[in-house]
């Protein structure tokens, strides 16, 4: 798939969510079979660029490109100089985002709700496209089916932002209203592909290879994304490449394959976050590993009781490490030695 300059090597997409797919998660997912990865959702609020929540989501050292960022808010000209505050940090595609229940940006709701009102949806993604066209950066929007029920006008968007210069669109099949409630449905991005002529992705409840083929076969979607079926679980895109490539199911990954990622996720994360916040914050990532794994009865339950008391690096890797001797068999570890708190 191409996008812009760029050419995708598969078209398995990386879902953003806030607090997840940070830079060493999305580090991760590429090396483990994504294709391509959008940042999670960075603020256009100007006073809020400088607050260190923000400059670590616009930090993306070491990031394989596209380095693809996500924006948020309710003001064209506040997005479009976001756009180039992103852009002057190494976004090489902006991604609008209005697909997400974002909170609430100068009084008003971000994300999703700007579905309900259209002309300021599309004034906003007018200026993006402005902003990023002198730079080549190709510009993308990430939206749900609609606002309700009743208000399913994902297709009247779509149309109106590809004229506008949009290059990509991702549909979430569900409504504003719906939030993550009931079963995503795939007819509205099946529609909206039959309607356009740029790239549709479709998202939405896909977490197994064969959902992942059954959605792009009746979608007719140029890539799938995922979002919470990887967390804790990266290597679901090399198990759905390698299902849409051959049609069979990758082995699951042994635990000692398993323990090499995760350590090298943590190291990761320690790096962009510290050891204050970066324990704390990497709980949340090794409660879904655990889960992910096909662990004893219980096993999960303990380990996370145990991982959410470590509160230093060295602690909580040992932890890791000597879980997954236990659950491995194996007594013998060795761990990286080699990690430094980032300055
Ligand atoms: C914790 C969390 C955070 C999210 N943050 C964002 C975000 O920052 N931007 C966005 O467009 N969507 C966000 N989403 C929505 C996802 O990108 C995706 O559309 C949704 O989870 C449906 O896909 P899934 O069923 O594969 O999870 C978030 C979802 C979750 C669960």
């Amino acid at each position: 798939m191409q996008l812009g300059a760029f050419t995708l090597p598969n078209a398995l997409f990386v879902a953003p969510m806030a607090g997840v797919t940070d830079r060493p998660f999305r580090k991760l997912c590429k090396r483990l079979g994504a294709g391509y990865a959008v940042s999670e959702m960075v603020t256009s609020r100007p006073d809020l660029q400088d607050s260190l929540k923000t400059s670590r989501r616009a930090n993306h050292e070491g990031e394989a490109a596209p380095i693809a960022v996500q924006i948020a808010g309710t003001d064209a000209q506040m997005m479009a100089d976001a756009a180039r505050y992103n852009i002057d940090r190494g976004a090489q595609i902006i991604d609008i985002n209005m697909g997400c229940p974002a909170k609430k940006v100068c009084n008003k709701w971000a994300g999703s709700a700007l579905m309900q009102d259209e002309a300021l949806a599309i004034e906003i993604v007018q200026a993006v496209v402005a902003a990023c066209e002198p730079h080549g950066v190709p510009v993308t929007l990430k939206m749900r089916t609609g606002w309700c029920a009743g208000v399913r006008n994902a297709p009247t968007l779509a149309l109106a932002a590809e004229s506008a210069g949009v290059q990509m669109l991702t549909v979430h099949g569900r409504t504003r209203e719906q939030g993550y409630k009931g079963q995503a449905e795939h007819d509205t991005v099946a529609h909206i592909k039959s309607r356009v002529r740029i790239p549709v992705v479709a998202n939405g409840d896909i977490g197994s290879p064969e959902q992942a083929r059954d959605v792009l076969r009746a979608t007719g979607a140029d890539a799938i994304m995922i979002g919470r079926a990887a967390q804790g679980r990266p290597w679901i895109f090399r198990e759905v490449a390698h299902f849409l490539a051959t049609g069979e199911h990758l082995p699951p990954p042994d635990l000692a394959q398993v323990r090499g990622w995760l350590l090298d996720h943590l190291h990761d994360h320690y790096d962009l976050y510290g050891e204050f916040t970066g324990v704390r914050s990497a709980r949340k990532h090794l409660g879904w590993y655990a889960q992910a794994l096909p662990l004893p009865v219980g096993a999960a339950a303990v380990f996370r009781a145990r991982v959410n008391t470590t509160t230093t690096v060295d602690e909580q890797l040992r932890c890791v490490s000597d879980s997954l001797d236990e659950w491995s068999g194996d007594t013998t570890t060795t761990l990286r030695d080699d990690w430094k708190l980032a300055a």
